[in-house]
């Protein structure tokens, strides 16, 4: 049973505790969410991220709400619209809100802040089994696979979708947890995941579990996979739409399309609330585009171990443009690690359909 060195975030009396992620890899700092503004200032300025998260975030933001301000229908219609318009892409946010929404709206006002606790909750716990299960089923892909010369399995994965970004053990790293308690010898490339590097996020979190890793620029990848370095790309997801086209952080087309050429399978691994019926296709899914600044600036430590923020470009009249997603044709993705079982494109509907039941 993985339980979670801190957790990512935790009921603390009326507000919510989170683990603040802007501040890692280089400090370990808890913050409070006393009101409802906070949790939506924590999730679009990415101090709670990951698909996952964020809608575990947003159900606890809820709960906060009904704490600390009204919980009439107009509360509960401010909260669910000021949560909903915190990041767009990740659709864990909406049907996070939607079950906060069918949850309390059939309860009198005054039930209200008990059930939003009860079922936020149930979200955190429900969502760490999922991960749980995925990482099962995701390891019974990487026991398959036949590393070449007798070396380490070795995965690569992009950005963060390890525990950081879920309630449980994370998406794409829960297999490699998973192998590495099994005694598999797994290393996994780790990409920068520019402009926020994410990926320093998977290094810290990798290292603490003592998992064998390699940083790489995100420009390396392409070359590792073409010279038969790579045995598995697994990433995570942000929306997935009806006909398998995947939104994931920015740079995981490019590492499907270098897989899809060097005939490296190429994983998505995602629980049920990151899939979206209600979007056909790619096209439809709304991509975030964030700040400039991103793309401008860098975080890291100084000399003396201080942590500060750099301007890489002087350029002045330079323009920036930041999207922070991109979509991943559904024929690109060799299969879909969830939490009941690995789906081929083709075999979607059925797991889709099972969902609903
Ligand atoms: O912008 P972020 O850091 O929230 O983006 C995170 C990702 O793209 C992850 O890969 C995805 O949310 C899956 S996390 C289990």
């Amino acid at each position: 049973m993985f339980t979670q060195p801190i957790p990512t975030l935790r009921r603390d009396g009326g507000g919510l505790v989170i683990l603040d992620q802007t501040l890692l890899p280089w400090r370990v700092v808890e913050r409070q969410l006393a009101r409802l503004d906070d949790v939506a200032e924590a999730i679009f300025s990415m101090r709670v991220r990951g698909a996952p998260l964020i809608g575990c975030a947003a159900a606890f933001g809820m709960a906060v709400a009904m704490e600390a301000g009204t919980a009439d229908d107009a509360g509960l219609d401010h909260a669910l619209a000021v949560l909903g318009a915190t990041r767009p892409t990740a659709v864990n946010l909406a049907w996070a809100l939607n079950r906060m929404d069918a949850c309390l709206r059939p309860v009198p006002p005054h039930a209200r802040r008990t059930a939003a606790w009860a079922e936020a909750v149930a979200i955190f716990a429900e969502d760490a089994a999922m991960c749980t299960a995925i990482g099962v089923h995701g390891l019974g892909l990487l026991r398959a696979l036949r590393p070449r010369g007798g070396r380490a399995l070795r995965v690569m994965t992009h950005c963060n979708a390890g525990w950081l970004a879920t309630a449980g053990m994370g998406t794409a790293l829960a297999p490699v947890y998973a192998a590495c308690a099994e005694g598999l010898d797994v290393e996994v490339f780790v990409s920068e995941t520019r402009p926020r590097n994410q990926g320093l996020l998977t290094a810290w979190e990798l290292a603490a579990a003592g998992v064998k890793h390699v940083l790489i620029a995100d420009n390396a990848a392409g070359l590792l996979l073409m010279r038969g370095e790579v045995d598995a790309v697994i990433v995570g997801a942000d929306r997935i739409a009806a006909n398998g086209d995947t939104a994931n952080k920015v740079g995981t087309y490019l590492k499907a399309l270098a897989a899809r050429a060097a005939n490296v399978p190429f994983y998505i691994a995602a629980p049920a609330s990151t899939f979206d019926l209600e979007t056909a296709c790619g096209e439809a899914i709304p991509v975030e585009e964030r700040a400039a600044e991103e793309v401008f600036f860098v975080d890291g430590l100084d000399g003396e171990g201080c942590p500060r923020r750099l301007k890489l470009a002087p350029v002045v009249d330079t323009r920036a443009v930041n999207p922070a997603f991109d979509v991943t044709p559904a024929a690109l993705v060799s299969g879909f690690i969830t939490e009941r079982g690995v789906f081929g494109v083709k075999e979607l509907d059925g797991f889709l359909r099972g969902v609903r039941v």
